[in-house]
């Protein structure tokens, strides 16, 4: 084994974070430490203060307690700090008219950029972030994938080094979403601290170096995906029963009977047992005997999805 690179020092520091909106305590001592070429993603049911959290740490409201630390800097009483600052918001923040060279231009200028060095940064926010084949078309006759890598190359071109994403593929379809995965990672590998919130649980798990499970204002679960869920679930498979058509109470009934919970997915039911695939085929003679023939039966091994319910559901000791 090579011995661990020394980590590098952390571009962004939360400590015991609090704060209420009139009186209800909606972050209760959060701690947050990123460091650079990492993606760290942001997870928790609505209202968990996911929101609150990026608020506090682009300096927008100053936090009732604790300290936020970024580039060294708190960017609440320091705004200077925000320069090492880039925002995706969850609304495409950008110029509807303008084209996207324009509106990264726009940006930039924003952002202090000289008018020298103009030219080179648009072009290189438009490389990193994949729209040079769009760089002229106006914003409002891009996709949903293309407006969001705009709005993120507007975010990046003054080269900031934590890139901070507000639910960056709610409302693109999966070939967009990856193409925005794809961004993010290049990012990621030239250096950048990228902190998204997302709720798509996939994304997570694929995406980002370690997650973090807000609930509730606290931070109940943290680290790399991989291992929370090795953690939890142990050698435990996921069964996903899809049946044909919806079931009667009668059938709902049953299939709680066998252990099984409905998913958000129409007709798939899931549980988890540690004998797998033969548990699997079991379960598919008893069903079918009962008339509840599974058009599928997928044995797998559990996500952060899975994790994710347990968190929120508090079923696990986090
Ligand atoms: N400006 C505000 N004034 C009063 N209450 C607020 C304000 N902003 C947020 N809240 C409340 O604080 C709590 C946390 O909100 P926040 O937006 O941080 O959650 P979130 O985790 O981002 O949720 P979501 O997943 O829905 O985006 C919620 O109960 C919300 O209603
Ligand atoms: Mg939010």
């Amino acid at each position: 084994m090579t011995p661990e690179p020394p980590s590098k020092a952390p571009i962004l520091t939360v400590g015991a974070a609090v704060h209420a909106y009139g009186g209800k305590p909606v972050l209760r001592g959060v701690d947050l430490t990123l460091r650079p070429g990492e993606i760290y993603a942001l997870l928790g049911p609505n209202g968990a203060g996911k929101t609150t959290l990026i608020r506090a740490i682009c300096g927008r409201i100053r936090p009732d307690g604790g300290e936020v630390s970024l580039n060294g800097h708190d960017p609440a009483r320091v705004p200077s700090a925000r320069a090492g600052l880039g925002l995706v918001p969850q609304e495409i923040a950008l110029y509807q008219n303008l084209t996207v060279a324009e509106n990264i231009e726009t940006f930039a200028a924003l952002a202090g950029t000289p008018r020298a060095a103009m030219a080179a940064a648009v072009r290189r926010a438009l490389e990193l972030t994949r729209t040079v084949d769009r760089a002229h078309v106006p914003v409002k006759h891009l996709s949903g994938g293309y407006q969001r890598r705009a709005n993120i190359a507007a975010a990046i071109v003054h080269e900031p080094s934590l890139l901070i994403l507000d639910e960056p593929t709610v409302g693109v379809d999966i070939d967009a979403r990856e193409a925005v995965d794809a961004v993010i990672r290049g990012l990621r590998d030239l250096g950048v601290a990228v902190l998204m919130t997302t709720h798509d649980l996939d994304q997570a798990g694929t995406l980002a170096d370690r997650v973090g499970f807000l609930r509730e204002g606290q931070m109940v679960l943290e680290g790399e995906p991989r291992t929370l869920v090795a953690q939890a679930f142990g050698n435990q498979m996921e069964i996903m029963v899809h049946l044909a058509e919806e079931v009667d109470t009668a059938g709902e009934i049953r299939l709680a009977g066998e252990g099984l919970e409905r998913t958000r997915r129409a007709h798939i039911w899931t549980r988890l047992d540690a004998d797998g695939y033969a548990a699997a085929g079991r379960l598919d003679k008893r069903l079918r005997k009962v008339g509840l023939t599974p058009r599928e039966i997928r044995v797998r091994e559990p996500s952060l999805a899975n994790l994710f319910t347990l968190v929120a559901e508090r079923k696990l000791a986090a």
